[in-house]
């Protein structure tokens, strides 16, 4: 597991959040450090980091460099939290889909808000909460990597959409966690991953992941998952997922739910791998979850260059919502969640509180 255990894809460090510069990957590797939470904000909508546990991480270090320079010059308590509550708002605008990222932000304000002693005080708390949570995000994906890697069949060829690597979290990954999990137990195992247009994150992120950690991987355009479906090529399909409704209906990149439609006219059994903050059980269906809708230039251009008539109308949906009848189980660090998604998601959050209470 030579990746794995390299390096962490974002890290607090001497009062930076050091983070992975996902952009230029796999030509270059470079670590960018971010030092106030306006820089963050340019971080997470440029996508030096992306990935929906990786931008909730993301979002909980801005609020922490916030506070920072907040404390800097404000003694007022009153005066500080309200001034840290503007710079959280504007911290969740940066991309609107992954709810991991208003989950992060959300949880250090609610922890601000609680903590007694002057703004000083209040920023030590959450630059060591921000620590503590990056280390849970690995067990967590730990967790649902054991849980995932039951449901592999022997020798399977899994495929994924996307990233949902360690570069998509702090470390390990939510499908490729399942995914590695799976080959530490069965190295006869095989990935097919999707090249994912318009970013490329599946040709980009995860070929060079898993190839490093010795994981066999055959890279495929989007267009050719149901051929090799139809051919019986593949065992099962393992994504992540950017937003979970109560109902089990998942936003994730886009091309996902084409995926899920193939699987389902093909038999192949079709698996989400996310951490419950993943889930927002506010929402009672997919057509709640905002699908955030990016840049033109990124359908017109490869590369820097031009791929298409210059008058064309373009539209550029960064995620869709795979319906819960596609999905044949959740993965989760409480066990893989089945349908009725309805009632397993409500008994895994009923079950926490429990635990919390
Ligand atoms: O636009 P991105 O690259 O941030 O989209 C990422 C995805 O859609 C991932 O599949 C999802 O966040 C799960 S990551 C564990």
């Amino acid at each position: 597991m030579v990746f794995e255990s390299k390096i962490k894809t974002i890290e607090w460090v001497n009062d930076v959040s050091r983070m992975i510069d996902q952009r230029i990957l796999p030509k270059e590797f470079k670590l960018v450090d971010v030092k106030t939470a306006d820089e963050m904000y340019v971080a997470i909508k440029d996508m030096i980091v992306r990935g929906a546990p990786a931008i909730g991480i993301a979002g909980v270090h801005g609020v922490a460099l916030a506070a920072i320079e907040l404390s800097k010059t404000i003694s007022d308590k009153t005066e500080f939290l309200n001034k840290l509550k503007t710079k959280a708002e504007y911290l969740k605008s940066s991309r609107p889909t992954a709810v991991n990222l208003m989950w992060g932000v959300d949880k250090q304000i609610e922890l601000a808000c609680h903590t007694d002693g002057s703004p000083d005080e209040i920023t030590k708390v959450l630059i060591e909460n921000g620590i503590k949570l990056e280390n849970e995000d690995i067990e967590i994906n730990k967790k649902m990597g054991d849980y995932g890697a039951e449901v592999v069949p022997k020798g399977a060829t899994i495929l994924t959409h996307c990233n949902a690597g360690a570069l998509a979290t702090v470390g390990y990954g939510t499908a490729l966690g399942v995914i590695r999990s799976a080959y530490a137990k069965d190295p006869t195992i095989k990935v097919f991953a999707d090249e994912t247009r318009p970013r490329q994150q599946g040709a980009r992120l995860t070929t060079w992941e898993l190839t490093q950690d010795g994981i066999p991987t055959t890279l495929i355009t989007d267009g050719m998952c149901s051929y090799f479906m139809s051919k019986g090529m593949i065992d099962m399909v393992v994504v992540g997922a950017d937003r979970i409704a109560a109902n089990g209906d998942t936003a994730n990149k886009i091309g996902t739910y084409t995926v899920a439609i193939a699987a389902k006219y093909h038999n192949v059994p079709f698996y989400i791998a996310a951490p419950l903050s993943t889930i927002d059980i506010s929402i009672k269906s997919g057509k709640e979850i905002p699908i955030e809708e990016r840049s033109h230039e990124e359908v017109t251009h490869i590369n820097g260059d031009w791929i298409c008539a210059k008058d064309v109308n373009i539209i550029n949906p960064g995620f869709d919502v795979t319906p819960n009848e596609l999905i044949s189980g959740i993965i989760t660090e409480k066990g893989i969640l089945r349908p009725d998604y309805k009632s397993s998601i409500m008994n895994a959050f009923e079950n926490i509180s429990m635990v919390r209470n």
